[in-house]
């Protein structure tokens, strides 16, 4: 599959099972990722394939923050009490549901775009540098055996959420990728007629 005599890694031949994966990948949603996680090996694994990523310029315009064990429950806290100070009517369903926003995935990565001033590389290009990372996160996941879920949630738009999940003035979380082992398989969903999305340049 790959022609590896340079290390250059070079794509040479169709490749079914990785044309049949990427054809068939879903994500799974987080209350259907559990224990258990990846070992800590096969975390770096993930987080390898999650950063080689385009990246115009060779900025790095990005960072990962990882979230495990009993930090996704205080961050549940967290969440619940910021949540009821947003709205004070909330109710106990709702801040039960917000004490379980890292729950029960084992292992979530927070991908945050940083962006800086460039002089030929735009602060879009860098934030889908970003996204990159986090649809690779997945991947990287899946060709491991887990599940993944890409997620923002209001917390990742919300000052004072960002700052407490490990972000810094001036950066924003695109992702927050939860990975897991899957509880269940989803059914498939509709996908985007190529006709209504593709078209051919004519002038
Ligand atoms: C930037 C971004 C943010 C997202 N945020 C959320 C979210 O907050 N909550 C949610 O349920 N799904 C969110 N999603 C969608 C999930 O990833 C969703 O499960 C996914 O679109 C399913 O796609 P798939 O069937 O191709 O795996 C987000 C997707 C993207 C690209």
């Amino acid at each position: 599959m790959w022609h590896n005599s340079e290390n250059k890694g070079i794509f040479m031949s169709r490749n079914e099972e990785t044309i049949n994966y990427l054809k068939t990948r879903r994500s799974v949603p987080l209350p259907f990722l559990q224990e258990p996680a990846p070992t800590s090996a096969e975390l770096e694994e993930i987080l390898t394939i999650g950063t080689r990523v385009p990246d115009h310029g060779k900025i790095v315009p990005w960072r990962l923050i990882s979230y495990s064990g009993d930090a996704r429950v205080k961050i549940g806290e967290k969440l619940a009490a910021l949540a009821l100070k947003r709205n004070p009517d909330m109710d106990e369903d709702a801040i039960k549901a917000e004490k379980k926003q890292f729950l029960p995935a084992p292992v979530t990565i927070g991908v945050i775009s940083k962006t800086s001033e460039h002089f030929k590389v735009s602060e879009l290009e860098q934030i889908l540098s970003a996204g990159a990372v986090a649809l690779n996160l997945v991947h990287g996941a899946n060709a491991l055996g887990f599940g993944a879920h890409w997620v923002t949630r209001w917390f990742a738009y919300d000052d004072e959420a960002a700052k407490m999940l490990g972000a810094s003035e001036g950066e924003q979380f695109v992702a927050f990728v939860h990975i897991g082992t899957a509880s269940r398989r989803l059914e498939e969903r509709d996908r985007p007629d190529l006709k209504e999305v593709v078209s051919e340049w004519v002038g």
